[in-house]
């Protein structure tokens, strides 16, 4: 045999030897995890992921948890009132591709939150069926006068869904100030 070179024993030795390590670095890497699950203990500080461990339970709990951090009709309206005052700006600059884009999240944002929570949708009808569409038309045609009359129809729509849903204290109006980092 040449110097450096192995024999066939040996090669198979190095083998055996080899997958040896491979069987007990897998073993190793699953084991701990296994036990984790099994005593159903959440992993100490230490080791958890920054966010916690918050998701537990079965799938259905899980599900339950996010839903209930998603949150309800509260989040929809934080979401739209703060889109309503940049909707209503970018209609005064006349930054029509914006009101266009604020417009469409605010119908996006009601629509999902009425998923959310199913009994608010037959007050919501009058507000995305008339409303909305009719100051997107405003918006096409890039109409300032229209766009002010259909802003103030919107906005009386709000309120009629507010009174509707017993929360005529929320009572909206035309914005005076701006809320957004977006201007002119
Ligand atoms: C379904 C009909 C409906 C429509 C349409 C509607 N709202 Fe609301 N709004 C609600 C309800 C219900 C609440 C209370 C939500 C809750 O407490 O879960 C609310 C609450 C609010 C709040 C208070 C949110 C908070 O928690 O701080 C604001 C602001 C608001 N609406 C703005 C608007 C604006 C602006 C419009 C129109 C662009 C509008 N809403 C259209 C039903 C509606």
């Amino acid at each position: 045999m040449k110097p450096g070179h192995l024999t066939r024993k040996q090669l198979a030795a190095c083998g055996l030897v080899g997958a040896a390590a491979l069987i007990g670095g897998v073993v190793f890497f699953l084991q701990p995890r296994t036990l984790a699950e099994e005593s159903g203990k959440p992993a100490p500080a230490s080791k958890q992921p920054p966010q916690g461990n918050w998701i537990r339970g079965d799938t259905d709990e899980k599900f339950a948890l996010v839903a209930k951090h998603l949150r309800g009709f509260d989040m929809t309206m934080f979401e739209t009132g703060h889109r309503y005052i940049d909707l209503y700006w970018a209609g005064k600059d006349g930054n029509w591709e914006f009101a266009a884009y604020q417009l469409d999240k605010i119908l996006q944002t009601v629509e999902l939150g009425i998923e959310r929570r199913p009994p608010r949708g037959a007050s919501a009808q009058p507000f995305l069926k008339t409303a909305v569409p009719q100051l997107k038309e405003a918006i096409v045609a890039k109409d300032g006068a229209l766009f002010e009359q259909r802003f103030t129809a919107l906005t009386a729509h709000c309120n009629a869904c507010h009174a509707m849903e017993k929360m005529a204290f929320v009572r909206v109006k035309i914005p005076e100030t701006r809320v957004s980092p977006v201007g002119p």
